[in-house]
């Protein structure tokens, strides 16, 4: 059993699909009389090549066609044809360029922008019926590489408005901006001309520098600008010196270094204490002592954007810390007892701070620091506090600790010997012994057991 709703086989058609396709012929039979018409190809032209005014369903009784300039039939005829002699006459405004057709199409060699415009065939049949239609030549000139131009070439960020420019300008063209850069073309800042041909930018800002590329666009071809890149003016923002270090021993080199953001890049100068002292970017003092603390300021400024803007730094050159030394009261301890651990140090203006096993110490309830933090008190004293102690001082630039100092801490004699009370011992032994006891039964018992089976076997068979 075929299938009902398969398809024919072998290439046979059924008869009813034939009369329907018969029928579908005589509905599509295109009317005798058809509307003749006039078809540029291509439907846009460059300047310079051919096109053809293709004229479709020339209607056979043609006897005679006039090509006209212009919508109209008045004056400027550019070449008539007559189908019966296949004469080809010129009109007025032939310009040697154009060619018809027997087919009636009008053919245009080395086409030029003026040729843009409506064309008029006039057809004349056998019985002087006149017929007219029109087309249309689309002509456009190959873009030439556009370029950009800045109504500004050097703006001051923050200051100037900048206007850039697509040129050239050329008719039926389509501009596009694109630009690569932290800032969008989106921003509210940028604003395009009706045209898309200018863009302008207000207040400018560094991130504004681009590159910008415009692309130019008619339907017979495209352009690519250069990147056109804005050197905008900027800066001095605030200078940074580094290294970042404000402590200073005497004998070291002082080697400052100041960087600000600026374009074009800035100038620099040094002043200590408010005194000019270099016009460089760079500092450089060697072997410094502590006349040489005092407050460095880095000036930079940019001759193009008429700004300055400084830093000051505050160097401090001051001997390093001598080390502090520490003394507890007693280093061997009973739980219980007090222990007072001195800290003391030549330097001053320095803060003292306690290590504990390396460790920042932290303070229990049962320690007390004096006022200036240089005695720690540990009453009463547990085991727990049994360690290696330090004190440390430190001012901002430098920092120094004392030697390490050991705390032993003993148990209380009056409360125990040793780990276990006296009773616990007596338990223990009394323990032990018991176990010895069992197991020595133990193997008593399974030695007599084993002995006793071998007797049985003995016996009974
Ligand atoms: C008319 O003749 C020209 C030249 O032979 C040809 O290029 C064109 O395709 C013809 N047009 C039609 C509609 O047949
Ligand atoms: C096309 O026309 C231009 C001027 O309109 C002329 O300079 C050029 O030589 C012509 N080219 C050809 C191939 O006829
Ligand atoms: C450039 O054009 C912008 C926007 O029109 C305008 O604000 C600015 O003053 C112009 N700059 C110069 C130097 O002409
Ligand atoms: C080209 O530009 C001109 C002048 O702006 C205009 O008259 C013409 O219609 C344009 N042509 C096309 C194809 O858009
Ligand atoms: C201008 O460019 C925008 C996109 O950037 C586009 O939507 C608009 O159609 C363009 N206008 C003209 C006149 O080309
Ligand atoms: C430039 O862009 C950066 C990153 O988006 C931003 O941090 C900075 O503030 C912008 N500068 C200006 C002057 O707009
Ligand atoms: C650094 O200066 C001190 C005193 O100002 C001097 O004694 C020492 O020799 C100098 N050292 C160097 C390396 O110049
Ligand atoms: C530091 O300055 C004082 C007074 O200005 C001066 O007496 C002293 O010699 C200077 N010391 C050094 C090492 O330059």
């Amino acid at each position: 059993m075929e299938p009902l709703s398969g398809p024919p086989r072998g290439g046979r058609v059924p008869w009813q699909d034939l009369l329907l396709a018969v029928s579908l012929l005589t509905l599509w039979n295109p009317p005798t009389t058809a509307q003749v018409t006039v078809e540029s190809v291509p439907l846009s032209a460059a300047e310079g090549k051919d096109v053809l005014l293709q004229v479709h369903n020339l209607p056979g009784d043609t006897a005679r066609l006039d090509w006209f300039k212009g919508a109209t039939t008045e004056n400027r005829r550019i070449v008539s044809y007559i189908v019966d002699t296949q004469k080809t006459v010129s009109g007025p405004a032939h310009s040697g360029r154009e060619t018809v057709y027997p087919n009636g199409s009008l053919l245009f060699q080395n086409i030029t922008l003026n040729d843009t415009g409506v064309y008029t065939l006039e057809i004349t049949n056998r019985t002087y019926d006149r017929v007219q239609v029109t087309g249309q030549l689309h002509v456009f000139a190959e873009l030439p590489k556009p370029h950009i131009t800045s109504n500004n070439s050097d703006p001051v960020e923050n200051v100037d408005s900048v206007l850039l420019t697509c040129e050239p300008q050329t008719q039926n063209t389509s501009y596009l901006w694109s630009v690569s850069s932290k800032s969008r073309l989106a921003s509210t800042r940028l604003e395009l001309s009706l045209d898309n041909r200018t863009l302008t930018i207000h207040g400018v800002t560094r991130n504004d520098t681009g590159p910008y590329v415009c692309a130019t666009r008619n339907p017979v071809s495209d352009g690519r600008s250069d990147p056109f890149t804005l050197n905008v003016l900027y800066g001095p923002d605030a200078p940074t010196i580094s290294p970042s270090d404000s402590y200073y021993h005497p004998g070291a080199n002082l080697n400052l270094s100041c960087h600000a953001a600026s374009n074009p890049p800035a100038q620099y100068s040094w002043l200590i204490n408010g005194r000019p002292q270099s016009y460089t970017q760079e500092l450089f003092i060697p072997n410094i002592t502590a006349n040489d603390s005092g407050s460095y300021t880095c000036l930079a400024s940019n001759n193009a954007t008429h700004l300055n803007k400084t830093t000051v730094k505050t160097i401090t050159v001051s001997e390093p810390l001598a080390q502090p030394s520490l003394h507890a009261s007693n280093t061997t301890l009973t739980e219980d007892d007090s222990v007072v651990l001195t800290c003391s140090t030549n330097n001053t203006g320095v803060s003292i701070g306690w290590l504990f096993n390396g460790q920042s110490l932290k303070l229990t309830e049962r320690m007390t620091l004096s006022q200036d933090n240089s005695t720690l008190t540990i009453h009463p004293v547990r085991k727990e506090d049994a360690g290696d102690y330090q004190c440390e001082v430190s001012n901002p630039g430098d920092s120094s600790k004392s030697d390490l100092v050991r705390l032993a801490v003993k148990d209380d004699l009056t409360q125990s010997s040793s780990g276990l009370p006296p009773g616990a011992i007596a338990g223990i032994v009394i323990g032990v012994l018991a176990g010895v006891a069992v197991i020595a039964a133990l193997v008593y018992f399974l030695f007599i057991r084993k002995t006793g089976g071998m007797k049985k076997l003995h016996i009974l068979p």
